[in-house]
């Protein structure tokens, strides 16, 4: 996910996702003047922007959007940046330093579809755990089931090598329960989680891939004259394992995914 441009012209799911979220669950928390909010895997920053900072204007004093893609950072910086919203580079994996600004810094953190790409779930719910500061609240939205990481484990064999932390991703599949495990083990108190099979319709199998392209690392480690071969792989596979249910009549594709919500504390 190093194409903001990409990326802000195919994420309806993502952005219905996050709206989602926040309708059912902004009113739950408990909110008191100046809070200082962080976002986690902002990308290009148009969820942070649109859809979080509406939810929150009369809440808060800062609102701070993170991710560790740097290019997504400079987009978000230079499209939706202003006095009380910055964006910053951070790999929430990595060990947040003693001394840091970041640690118990914030009231509350949330984090759309970014969770499901995160390889180390454990130390990340660690660092969010340091980052907020007592009372604090955390709202984590993402999916069960990455579909990008199943259809990685369908390419066929000349692909496979293409495919940096495979082996890491393919064991990346945690059940409800497991999950909620890694939470409290972190120190949360889980408030409420929850999730359900839910159905995006793209209005053509043409949107459907570009979206999919939109959030496909592979094109990162791809050299650049095997990009057309690599999309017509895709494609081939995604109908042959009919991942996808395709209307007959008007052409529309219906993606069924599996979104969990996390709504937790930190006592
Ligand atoms: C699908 S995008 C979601 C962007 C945005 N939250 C939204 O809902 O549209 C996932 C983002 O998570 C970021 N990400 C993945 N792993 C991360 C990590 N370890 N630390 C910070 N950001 C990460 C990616 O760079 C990417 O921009």
């Amino acid at each position: 996910m190093h194409c903001p441009e990409r990326y802000v012209k195919n994420n309806g799911i993502q952005q219905r996702e996050a709206k989602d979220a926040l309708t059912a669950y902004i009113e739950k928390m408990v909110w008191t003047s100046n809070e200082t909010v962080l976002d986690i895997g902002c990308g290009p920053g148009d969820v942070t922007s649109d859809i979080l900072y509406p939810f929150l204007k009369n809440k808060i004093k800062q609102l701070i959007g993170v991710d560790k893609s740097v290019e997504m950072v400079e987009y978000a910086k230079s499209s939706c940046g202003r006095s009380d919203m910055d964006f910053k580079a951070l790999d929430i994996e990595k060990p947040i330093h003693c001394g840091s600004s970041y640690l118990r810094g914030f009231n509350k953190i949330f984090s759309f579809f970014c969770f499901h790409w995160i390889h180390n779930k454990v130390d990340s719910l660690l660092n969010m755990h340091l980052m907020l500061k007592s009372g604090g609240e955390i709202l984590i939205n993402f999916l069960l089931i990455n579909p990008l990481v199943e259809m990685y484990k369908i390419l066929d064999e000349e692909w496979q090598q293409y495919i940096k932390d495979i082996k890491q991703m393919s064991q990346d599949s945690f059940s409800q329960d497991e999950l909620r495990e890694m939470f409290i083990k972190a120190g949360f108190r889980i408030i409420n989680i929850e999730s359900s099979v839910k159905t995006y319709t793209y209005p053509n199998y043409s949107s459907f891939l570009d979206a999919v392209r939109a959030v496909d690392d592979m094109y990162s480690n791809l050299p650049q004259h095997l990009h057309g071969r690599y999309a017509i792989h895709v494609k081939d596979k995604i109908c042959e394992k009919q991942m996808v249910d395709i209307c007959p009549n008007t052409g529309e594709v219906i993606l069924r995914y599996l979104p969990i919500t996390v709504h937790a504390v930190k006592d």
